[in-house]
């Protein structure tokens, strides 16, 4: 009997260690300890056939053998286990295979626009200067010269907050608020978001100026058309004009509003200008007394011009774009072309 044991035993260990699969490992252990019929199954059969002063020796040799066996069982497993996950038939990874790209993000339109404004006129020697998007009615239109019942107020279609809190229609309240907080000389520009009850093809509820205030001694008008004509030089290369129309505004006195050559087809006219050959971009003037009184400067000393450029129509114009909703759809075919 202990003979048969340490047989079994060693035919055990020896074909446990070749065992070349997982499979197969079943199946040899399935063949030493199943229920009917394994090996070791059988053998304790007998053992408990022995005479009694026999069962002793015998058992405890067979629970050594099988503790043995098991364990080795166990390791092959361990061992036939990792190979598959890291051997020659383990999924393969194709190095070659074009990875996925992340996705990266970037700027709107509109912030690379203004970025690039704001760049044109820093390195003519502005400085930029910002005021609140929610504005009161005081510096939004009060102190630009627009009094509570002024008719003007009409051309800017407000969002109250409150009585005396709108969101800024304009960004020209941050030229009152660097007048109260400044002394000339002032050259600066305030880049910004602006608000109106105003929607169609070319107009948006949220839209965005650059606002542009030079303040000193001696500054007249001829300074305001060549800043500008430097501006659309800068953005849009040589050759296309810059006009100024006669307009109003409560807060310049003269006004005037400002187109350029259409960039489309360069004043000839085309679909992209109405045919006039023109675009408006902005409007502009010299500053108002009453503005310069009502911020404590002496409007007989000191004397400024003031624009404010449309950053919507500029883009259009760079980028070719025919409907001013496109910034505002975050429709992403549209965003990442820019
Ligand atoms: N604030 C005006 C608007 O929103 C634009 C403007 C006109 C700004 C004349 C100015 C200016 O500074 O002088 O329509």
């Amino acid at each position: 009997m202990e003979e048969r044991i340490a047989e079994l035993r060693r035919l055990a260990e020896r074909e446990i260690s070749a065992a070349p699969s997982l499979d197969a490992l079943e199946r040899l252990r399935i063949k030493l300890f199943g229920r009917k019929g394994g090996a070791f199954t059988e053998l304790t059969k007998s053992v408990a056939t022995l005479p009694v002063e026999a069962r002793p020796l015998n058992g405890r040799l067979l629970n050594e053998a099988k503790n043995s066996v098991t364990n080795l069982l166990e390791t092959r497993h361990r061992e036939l286990s990792r190979a598959l996950a890291t051997g020659p038939t383990a999924p393969q990874i194709d190095t070659t295979f074009p990875g996925r790209r992340p996705h990266i993000g970037r700027r709107h339109p509109l912030t690379l626009t203004m970025d690039l404004l704001c760049d044109v006129f820093l390195r003519m020697g502005f400085q930029v200067r910002q005021g609140p998007e929610i504005e009161t009615d005081y510096h939004n239109f009060e102190a630009l010269n627009m009094p509570p019942d002024h008719p003007a107020r009409d051309m800017q279609d407000t969002f109250y907050i409150a009585d005396d809190k709108v969101l800024r229609t304009h960004t020209s309240p941050v030229q009152i608020r660097t007048m109260l907080a400044e002394r000339p000389p002032i050259q600066m520009i305030a880049p910004g978001r602006v608000f109106r009850r105003d929607s169609d093809l070319s107009h948006s509820p949220v839209f965005h100026q650059v606002e542009g205030l030079m303040a000193d001694r001696g500054i007249h008008m001829g300074h305001l058309k060549g800043i500008l004509q430097r501006f659309v030089e800068d953005v849009f290369g040589t050759g296309l004009a810059l006009r100024f129309r006669p307009s109003f505004f409560p807060f310049v006195e003269p006004g005037a509003e400002g187109d350029m050559q259409c960039v489309a087809c360069r004043g000839a006219g085309c679909g992209v200008c109405g045919g006039s050959g023109w675009v408006e971009i902005l409007g502009a003037g010299m500053v108002h007394p009453r503005v310069f009184e009502n911020v404590g400067y002496d409007p007989k000393k000191i004397t400024g011009f003031a624009f404010g450029i449309g950053v919507e129509r500029i883009a259009m114009l760079l980028h070719n774009v025919g409907n001013i909703r496109l910034f505002y759809e975050n429709d992403m075919r549209f965003l990442e072309q820019f």
